[in-house]
């Protein structure tokens, strides 16, 4: 995955500002998507001259670079349009022959930056490169650059527009991306478009705008006739047909943006993959849809369709700006050493926010305002099928249990990969939910309109705002946890967790004989936030803890039953990926069945032993491992006076059975962000990783 920023400016000259602090800081805001390079690419003094700036590694080396150039940053750094990109490898090594922006040609005709994968890019570069085309790089999304090139120079008048161009390169892509391309011969303006990778638009303006939407402009009459046959390019020198572009599209007069006066309008856009990169210059965006194409020229912009729905009508015909309801500090470290840190510190607050509005312990009525109308449709379903991935999987098991008793609806819980290559039956009647952080996960995406085509009644729990599965469900839940821009999910985790637990809260309140179990539960959610908080206040001992036994342990286990076999699948994903060690979550009733042949006195276990139904069984299970002389660390409840002395424990306070998950995580988050900070680990940017990984 990776992020890309595009800066467009139609300020007066002499309230132009420097771009390059501006793209490297909305790169830095996404450096989460991807950190194995970054790179710039902006316009130079002469006509038709881009500079590109590019460095290995992280946002900071690429300001380092920018910083020792040799050149006159007065007359270079104030380039109109520009554009950035902060990559997660995929097609050939991290390089700065491979970072974006990729261009078409030595002398940059077209400069392209992209997210996403286009899976037909090796018979595209066939095509190409029998065309004698010569490719700089091992990136898949070179080939699109010179594409780009090639279909403009095979027109003969070349009065293409730039959008009519684009569409014309898109349409022989496969795959899924977000695209920003600029090009000297369409100076100041830029085109971007998306299908399947996230992408909005941010508009800054001191003027006061009378319109806030943008019609989009669907194509006249269209053929889907391709130009390149990457089928069989090696034969047919892979041209179906000469690549000139019939241009097809009728541009509407609508204006986008016109201000109160009707007069043109200094005006900024800034193009980006997450809302987190712009936020500190405006709060008004535009998300764009798949299959979207965003003009930005002559201080408008202007969007039109790839392609029109099947009836000429399905997609909504204007996208309307919308306000962004994150502040700067929520994505700032402030205090803290790492975005993790201040996510797991933050989450007495962040479940508050979660049940903020919704949840009222006056009266124990849980009310989710996105759910109301979908109450009686999903107390009627057959099933529940919960699908995710990582993080947002672990929080749908640890809920499930409480969904199937308060609702006596079947609950079934579905990694989101796995569900798409199963090809899990799904009917009308069965109500599919779909967990996610950024809501831009690729299987949860694809398994969600998998369930969408068979008519399922589709409801997302989404972190991000706008985010393609908030879009795409029929209903659902915003978790409301707040920007979590650490690649390990924290704060996610614990605000999932209550929002599903919300869900069946609210879907049981017409079960009288649930009544006390319910009353309960909301009881033990009042008092969680203060419980969390007294759980990080015992950061100290943790950090001791990771010092001690594990810090030169190769491998750990972690075990508990019911309720808590999520809190160690989830803890063992916490510790693998941030600080490299093999850990794993196992269900402490299958020990016998396998896992107990791991056990002695060189393995370190983690037990899950807090009081609940199970307790006695989990006793039975620490009973098996201690005689084959592990020296097990549990994390018990704060009074269990039936813990030996001589074990080492973690102590948690105690809440309802099916809340105590909720507590006894965070302390694992706390000993996985210790044991990688102690590995000199990068916690924020473990390796191999990124948040939300849009491809397959
Ligand atoms: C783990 C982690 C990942 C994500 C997973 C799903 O810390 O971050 O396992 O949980 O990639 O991402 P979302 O929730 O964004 O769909």
């Amino acid at each position: 995955m990776c992020g890309i920023f595009g800066y467009c400016s139609f300020l007066k000259p002499k309230d132009r500002k420097e771009v390059c602090d501006i793209l490297c800081n909305g790169l830095a805001r996404q450096e989460y998507r991807g950190y194995d390079s970054a790179g710039i690419g902006i316009d130079g003094d002469a006509p038709g001259e881009v500079y590109f700036f590019k460095e290995v590694g992280k946002v900071a080396g690429l300001r380092q670079r920018i910083a020792s150039a040799n050149v006159d940053t007065s007359k270079v750094f104030n380039s109109q349009v520009s554009i950035a990109h902060t990559r997660w490898a995929t097609h050939g090594p991290p390089s700065v022959i491979n970072c974006h922006p990729l261009r078409s040609d030595p002398t940059s005709d077209f400069i392209v930056v992209h997210n996403g994968i286009v899976t037909n890019a090796a018979a595209l570069r066939l095509v190409l490169q029998n065309r004698g085309f010569k490719f700089e790089s091992e990136t898949d999304t070179e080939a699109v650059a010179i594409l780009t090139k090639y279909v403009y120079d095979s027109q003969p008048d070349k009065r293409i527009t730039f959008t009519e161009l684009v569409k014309a390169v898109l349409k022989e892509l496969e795959g899924s991306f977000a695209f920003v391309f600029k090009s000297k011969h369409y100076p100041d303006e830029v085109v971007t478009a998306r299908r399947g990778s996230p992408l909005l638009v941010g508009v800054k303006t001191d003027k006061k705008l009378k319109v806030d939407f943008v019609d989009v402009e669907f194509a006249g009459q269209e053929t889907e006739q391709k130009i390149v046959d990457t089928l069989s390019p090696a034969t047919s020198g892979g041209l179906l047909a000469p690549p000139i572009v019939n241009p097809k599209i009728m541009r509407t007069q609508s204006r986008a943006f016109m201000s109160e006066d009707g007069l043109p309008q200094p005006i900024e856009f800034f193009v980006a993959s997450d809302a987190a990169a712009i936020i500190e210059h405006t709060k008004r965006v535009l998300y764009l849809e798949d299959d979207d194409i965003a003009h930005i020229a002559e201080g408008e912009l202007h969007i039109h369709r790839l392609r029109r729905g099947e009836d000429g009508s399905q997609t909504p015909s204007t996208r309307s700006l919308e306000t962004l309801e994150i502040e700067i500090a929520e994505i700032m470290k402030g205090k803290f050493n790492h975005f993790m840190q201040k996510e797991i510190y933050e989450q007495p607050e962040s479940v508050v926010n979660t049940m903020r509005g919704r949840v009222n312990f006056d009266n124990n009525k849980i009310t989710l305002g996105g759910l109301r109308a979908y109450l009686p449709i999903i107390r009627r379903g057959r099933r529940i099928v919960f699908s995710a991935c990582g993080t947002s999987y672990h929080s749908c098991i640890a809920t499930r249990a409480i969904f199937e008793e308060l609702t006596e609806i079947p609950v079934s819980v579905e990694l989101a990969s796995d569900f798409l290559d199963r090809k899990t039956p799904i009917f009308r009647d069965d109500v599919c939910v779909f967990v996610s952080q950024s809501g831009e996960t690729a299987d949860t995406i694809m398994a969600l309109r998998y369930c969408l085509e068979r008519g399922a009644l589709c409801v997302g729990v989404v972190n991000t705002v706008g985010s393609t599965i908030s879009r795409e469900t029929h209903c659902g839940v915003h978790i409301n946890a707040g920007p979590e821009v650490g690649v390990a999910s924290t704060k996610a985790y614990t605000s999932q967790y209550i929002a599903l637990l919300m869900m069946a809260l609210q879907l049981s309140e017409d079960r009288i004989s649930f009544t006390e179990r319910r009353n309960q539960i909301i009881a033990g959610l009042h008092a969680l936030p203060g419980q969390i908080r007294s759980v990080i206040d015992g950061d100290k001992a943790l950090k001791e803890m990771s010092e001690g036994v594990l810090a030169n342990s190769t491998s750990l286990l972690l075990m508990g039953r019911g309720y808590q076999y999520a809190t160690c699948l989830e803890g063992a994903l916490k510790i693998k990926e941030i600080s490299y060690m093999h850990s794993e979550g196992i269900l402490a009733g299958e020990l016998k069945h396998g896992p107990l042949a791991l056990i002695d006195e060189n393995m370190p276990v983690i037990i899950v032993m807090t009081r609940d139904s199970l307790y006695p069984k989990v006793q039975s299970a620490f009973s098996q491992i201690t005689a084959r002389k592990a020296q097990p660390i549990v994390i018990c409840n704060d009074d269990d006076e039936g813990v030996s002395k001589d074990v080492k424990t973690i102590r948690v306070p105690q809440t309802v059975d099916c809340l105590q998950g909720l507590l006894n995580i965070i302390p694992l988050q706390l000993l996985s962000y210790h044991l990688a900070v102690n590995k000199g680990f990068d916690v924020d940017f473990p390796r191999n990783l990124c948040v939300s990984l849009i491809y397959l």
